[in-house]
C-alpha cells in the first residue's frame, strides 16, 4: 500500500511537468520550454533528435528572491514572422527573418510576483531566446543560470578559446572533445561525429555582461557573465531583457557561416540616414611600427610624420585606396604607453605631425585619413576627451576611425564617483556600455569605428551601422614577430567560429615574408617557430574574401606592394562589400572556401563574383562547381592560386596567375599548397 501511494505520487509528480514547445518554419528545430522537476528548463531537438538536453534557466540576485527553484511554465503568447529586410553594408544585401516565436512565463510557485518571462525565436537554422524580467526594482545579478547541456557530449568535438583571460579573445584556437573545455568564449563551435555543427553565441548585447560558458559537468555548460569590478555581475533598475542566447545548428560545417539569425536578432538601424558610412580599402602607417621600422612614439624612426603620411597618400591615390590610417600621430606613446593610459591626449599632435596639412593634402588626392584612438583601456580618460577628439576629425574630413584597448582583459581602467580607479573586463557591464557610447556618440559626428580590443561582436551593427568592423581575435599583427605567429590552421578556424560573429579587421596582404624578426621569447608558440606569417602569398589574397570585413587593409608597406604589381593587382580589384555570400566548402580548421558577390560601390561591377579558398597545414585539392555563377552570363576567372611546389615554410611566393572563360556549367580545379590558397575573381564580360 505504501509502495503504491509512493508510486502513485511519484507518477503524478512526472507528469505534472508543463511543456511549451516551438517549431521552426520547416519543422526541423523545436525548443521546448519544461518545468520539470520544478525547475525553469528548455531543450532543442534537431531532425527529431536531441542535441541540447534539458538545461537550467533563471538567476540568482544579491538581494531580490532567487528565480532558481520552483517555478511552473505557461504559455504567454505565439508570433511568426517572415520579412526580408536590407543591410546598409554587408556580406550580403537582403536578410530573410523567418522564424516562430514563442513567449512563455515562467512563475514561482511559492511567490506569484515572482516571475520571468522568456522569448524565443526559432528559425530553419538555430534559435534564440532571451529573459524578459518585469521585476521594477534594483536588481544585482549574481548569477545567470542558463544552461548549454550538449546530448552525447562524448561524440563532440569543440573548437574555442579560454575566456576571462588576460589576451581576451587574441588566443590560438583549441581543438579538443567536447568534454575538455572548461571555460570558453563564444561564438562556441561544436561538431558531432555525424556532422551536425552547433555554435553557441548571443545577439543584442548591451547594457549587460558578455557571456562565456563554464563546464559545469560533462557536456554541460553553465552561462558565465564577466564580473564588474566590484565581482558582481550585472545590476538593473526596473525591468529588462538579455541579450538573446543563440545556438545555430546545421548538418555541416558551411551551414553556421550560413546562418543570419544574430543579426535578425538585433534591432533594425536606429542611426536613420546612414549614406555617409562608408565600406572601403586602406592602407596605414602600421605594419612598419609592428615590424620595429617605426615607432608609435617620438623620435628618429617616428612613423606619422607629415612626410610618410604624404607618401602612403600618394602610394594610396595612385591605386585606388580610400584611406590611410596612421598610428602614432597623437600625445601620449612615449614612455611605457600601455600602461600611462590616462597621458593619451586626442586633440594634440607629435609636432611632425601636421593634421591640418595631411588631410588637405588627401582631400585633393581623393583619399581620406583614418583616425586612430588608442586608450590602453583608459576608459575614464577617453571618455572625457571623446567628443573633443570626435569633433576635431570631423572638421579634418576624417570618416573613420579605428579605436584600441591594449590592456590585460581585465584591467580595463573606468575611474569611479569618488575617482578611484576600477579595474574592468573587456567584457563587463561598463565596458559593453562604454563601446556603445562610442559608437553612438560617434555617429553624431558621422563618424565610423572599428574596435581593436573590442567585445565580441553580438550584431550590432544592424543596430548600429557605423560600428564597422573590429578585431577580437588574433589579427595579422601577430605575424610580426612581437608573439608566436599564427598556425596554418588559424584562418580556417577563424572561418568557423570568430567570423560567426561578424566583421574583423584582420588586416590581410602580407607581400613580404622575410623581415624575419627575433625571437622575443616567452610567449605561446604556434606548431611552428617560424616568426612570420605562415602562409603562402596566395592564401593572403584569400584572406579578403574569405575574412568578410565592410574596410579591409593592404595591410604591407608600399615597396612591398611596388615589388608583386601582378599578386597586387587582386588587392587591387577586390571589393569590400557584397550583394550575397555563400560559405561553398570546409570544415573547422582545415579548409574553407567562400564566394561573393561584388555590389555596386565605388566603380566595382555588381556582376562579378569572386571566391576565396585557404587551406590549413595540409595541401589540398578542391573541385568548385561553378553554379553560383550568374546563368546568363560569361566571365573571365582571374585565378590566384599557389604555383608549383608552393608550401608556406619553404617556398610561400610561389603564385600562378592564370585568366580563362567560364560559365555557370564549369568546375574550377584549384591545388592549394600547405597553408595556401587561392582568390578568385569572375569578372562579368561585356
Ligand atoms: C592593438 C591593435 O590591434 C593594433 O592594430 C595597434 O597597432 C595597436 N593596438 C596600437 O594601437
Ligand atoms: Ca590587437
Amino acid at each position: 500500500m505504501r509502495a503504491l501511494l509512493i508510486l502513485l505520487f511519484w507518477v503524478s509528480f512526472v507528469t505534472e511537468a508543463n511543456e511549451v514547445t516551438v517549431k521552426s518554419p520547416n519543422k526541423q528545430l523545436s525548443l521546448t520550454f519544461t518545468d520539470t522537476n520544478n525547475i525553469a528548463q528548455y531543450r532543442i531537438d534537431f531532425e527529431g533528435k536531441p542535441v541540447l538536453g534539458e538545461g537550467k534557466l533563471g538567476f540568482t540576485f544579491a538581494e531580490a528572491a532567487p528565480m532558481y527553484r520552483d517555478f511552473t511554465v505557461k504559455e504567454v503568447s505565439r508570433n511568426s514572422v517572415d520579412n526580408t529586410w536590407a543591410q546598409p553594408w554587408g556580406e550580403q544585401t537582403l536578410i530573410r527573418d523567418h522564424h516562430n516565436e514563442l513567449l512563455v512565463q515562467f512563475v514561482s510557485e511559492t511567490d506569484s510576483q515572482n516571475t520571468f518571462l522568456v522569448r524565443a525565436r526559432v528559425f530553419d537554422d538555430g534559435v534564440g531566446f532571451r529573459y524578459e524580467v518585469p521585476s521594477q526594482d534594483k536588481r544585482v545579478i549574481t548569477r545567470e543560470l542558463t544552461e548549454f547541456n550538449f546530448v552525447d557530449s562524448h561524440k563532440a568535438t569543440a573548437y574555442w578559446i579560454p575566456a576571462h583571460g588576460r589576451e581576451r579573445y587574441e588566443y590560438l584556437y583549441r581543438t579538443t572533445p567536447l568534454q575538455e573545455v572548461y571555460k570558453a568564449h563564444t561564438p562556441f563551435t561544436v561538431k558531432y561525429d555525424n556532422g551536425v555543427h552547433v555554435a553557441i553565441h548571443e545577439a543584442a548585447l548591451v547594457d549587460y555582461a558578455g557571456m562565456s560558458l563554464d563546464k559545469q559537468e560533462l557536456g554541460r555548460f553553465s552561462a558565465a557573465l564577466a564580473p564588474r569590478h566590484d565581482g558582481s555581475l550585472v545590476h538593473k533598475n526596473g525591468p529588462f531583457t538579455t541579450p538573446w542566447r543563440t545556438v545555430t545548428i546545421g548538418d555541416k560545417a558551411t551551414d553556421l557561416v550560413n546562418s543570419y539569425i544574430a543579426l535578425n536578432l538585433n534591432e533594425p538601424n536606429k542611426l536613420g540616414d546612414v549614406s555617409w558610412i562608408e565600406p572601403g580599402k586602406y592602407v596605414g602607417i602600421w605594419w612598419g611600427m609592428h615590424i620595429d621600422d617605426f615607432t608609435w612614439g617620438s623620435g628618429d624612426k617616428h612613423g606619422a610624420t607629415t612626410e610618410n603620411t604624404l607618401r602612403y597618400m600618394d602610394f594610396a591615390a595612385e591605386h585606388g585606396f580610400d584611406g590611410v590610417l596612421v598610428e602614432g600621430w597623437n600625445i601620449g606613446w612615449d614612455g611605457d604607453w600601455i600602461a600611462n593610459s590616462e597621458l593619451f591626449s586626442f586633440t594634440q599632435s607629435y609636432p611632425d605631425f601636421d593634421l591640418e596639412k595631411v588631410t588637405q593634402y588627401g582631400k585633393e588626392k581623393g583619399v581620406k585619413l583614418i583616425g586612430h584612438h588608442e586608450t590602453s583601456g583608459g576608459i575614464t580618460n577617453y571618455e572625457a576627451q571623446m567628443e573633443e577628439g570626435f569633433a576635431l576629425y570631423q572638421k579634418v574630413g576624417v570618416s573613420q576611425i579605428k579605436t584600441g584597448y591594449v590592456a590585460h582583459g581585465q584591467n580595463l581602467k573606468v575611474r569611479d564617483d569618488n575617482n578611484l580607479m576600477r579595474y574592468e573586463f573587456t567584457d563587463s557591464q561598463r565596458v559593453v556600455n562604454h563601446f556603445i557610447h562610442n559608437v553612438k556618440t560617434a555617429a553624431k559626428y558621422q563618424l565610423s569605428i572599428n574596435t581593436h580590443e573590442s567585445v565580441k561582436d553580438t550584431g550590432l551593427r544592424r543596430t548600429y551601422p557605423n560600428w564597422i568592423s573590429r578585431e577580437s581575435a588574433r589579427g595579422q599583427e601577430y605575424n610580426s614577430g612581437w608573439a608566436a605567429p599564427n598556425p596554418p590552421e588559424h584562418i580556417p578556424m577563424l572561418a568557423f567560429t570568430r567570423m560567426l560573429a561578424g566583421p574583423m579587421d584582420f588586416t590581410p596582404g602580407i607581400f613580404n615574408f622575410d623581415y624575419i624578426r627575433k625571437n622575443d621569447g616567452g610567449v605561446e608558440w604556434g606548431k611552428s617557430n617560424v616568426m612570420r606569417p605562415q602562409t603562402t602569398i596566395a592564401k593572403q589574397l584569400a584572406q579578403y574574401v574569405v575574412l568578410y570585413s565592410p574596410i579591409q587593409m593592404a595591410t604591407d608597406l608600399p615597396k612591398n606592394y611596388e615589388a608583386k604589381p601582378d599578386a597586387f593587382q587582386f588587392i587591387k580589384d577586390v571589393p569590400t562589400d557584397w550583394s550575397e555570400s555563400i560559405a561553398l566548402q570546409g570544415e573547422v580548421g582545415d579548409f574553407i572556401v567562400m564566394a561573393r558577390k561584388a555590389r555596386a560601390h565605388k566603380g566595382y561591377s555588381a556582376d562579378d563574383w569572386f571566391v576565396g579558398a585557404i587551406t590549413d597545414e595540409n595541401a589540398i585539392d578542391l573541385t568548385i562547381p561553378l553554379d553560383f555563377l550568374d546563368k546568363d552570363k560569361k566571365y573571365e576567372a582571374q585565378i590566384y592560386v599557389d604555383g608549383k611546389d608552393a608550401h608556406w615554410e619553404t617556398n610561400p611566393y610561389a603564385l600562378t596567375i592564370e585568366h580563362k572563360k567560364v560559365t555557370t556549367t564549369d568546375t574550377l580545379s584549384l591545388h592549394l599548397a600547405a597553408s595556401g590558397g587561392a582568390a578568385v575573381r569572375f569578372k562579368a564580360l561585356p
